[in-house]
């Protein structure tokens, strides 16, 4: 049995020059990433590093300069593969206003699996659940424009689980929520992984969601420049800062401890874990 869900293999990509012609330069270089069925990714990076990019690779919004990506099995620049493609990967992006595209919660989740071409009668079905996963199923009446931009995003992400996708890619999906909009959609992800055996990538700048998933890839300038398990991954303190990023706030505290001379280990990544190595360590003095 196969178990991988996407293949990126040596993907390279640039945008078309522009008016004055300048020759484009590569966006994505000999990007090579194995994608595992079930799995958690999460992709951190500067701002321009490509993440947007490869994201819009994967369900073959855009297609590779060079290289391939195999989605399931079929290769993306197959264009009578693309509708089979997007039922299995959904994308949710940053903003949820722009996601939105009606006036009733429920007529906007079924858009997506009705453009995909859903039986009508099924659709009935599969929005009631895809509203319940995401604890939205007392608003299906209601105007989405109304809502919080929390609430508004569990909307989006209902539009894209009606689609039954095996895979869905989240594009900094937090990034415009306050924290309580943040933990609800991370809720979701948790569950869609653990309950539904989605395999889920997820675009992030806050290093605590990263810090859930199974796999970290950090991308730079177009390239991948570490990938590993988070717990490995953010012990690499001054790399990540040296790329414009940060580490979980119980990981520096470790780290800035440890400078100081206090013994304590640097794999800690939850605040239990923080909590727990700490009290270890005091309890032994
Ligand atoms: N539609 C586009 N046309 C031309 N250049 C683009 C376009 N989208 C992104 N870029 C450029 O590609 C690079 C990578 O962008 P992006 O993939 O959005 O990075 P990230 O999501 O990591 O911030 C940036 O230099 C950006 O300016
Ligand atoms: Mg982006």
């Amino acid at each position: 049995m196969d178990d991988t869900a996407i293949k990126i293999e040596n993907l390279t990509f640039f945008y078309n020059s522009d008016e004055e012609g300048r020759a484009p330069e590569d966006v994505l270089s000999n990007v090579s990433l194995n994608i595992e069925k079930g799995s958690f990714i999460a992709v951190l990076g500067h701002n321009g590093s490509g993440k947007s990019t490869l994201a819009r690779h994967l369900n073959a919004l855009l297609l590779p300069k060079g290289g391939a990506v195999t989605v399931f099995g079929m290769d993306t620049k197959d264009e009578e593969l693309t509708l089979e493609i997007r039922r299995r990967v959904g994308m949710v992006f940053q903003n949820p206003d722009n996601q939105i595209v009606s006036n009733v919660v429920e007529e906007d989740v079924a858009f997506a699996p009705e453009n995909l071409g859903i039986p009508t009668p099924e659709i009935r079905a599969r929005v009631d659940e895809a509203l319940k996963t995401v604890g939205m199923y007392e608003f299906r009446t209601h105007a989405p424009h109304l809502l919080s931009g929390g609430q508004k995003q569990r909307i989006a992400i209902a539009g894209v689980l009606a689609m039954r996708p095996k895979c869905v890619v989240f594009d900094e999906p937090t990034a415009m929520l306050d924290p309580q909009g943040r933990r609800d959609v991370m809720e979701i992800i948790g569950r869609m992984k653990n309950e539904m055996g989605s395999t889920v990538i997820l675009i992030t700048h806050h290093m605590e969601e990263a810090a859930m998933a199974d796999t970290v890839v950090v991308m730079s300038d177009g390239k991948i420049v570490m990938d590993g398990a988070p717990r490995e991954v953010f012990t690499h303190v001054e790399e990540l800062e040296s790329l414009g990023l940060t580490v979980p706030g119980t990981v520096k505290l470790m780290w800035e401890l440890r400078k100081n001379g206090v013994d304590v280990p640097l794999g800690a990544l939850t605040v239990n874990e923080c909590a727990n190595a700490l009290a270890a360590h005091f309890q032994s003095k």
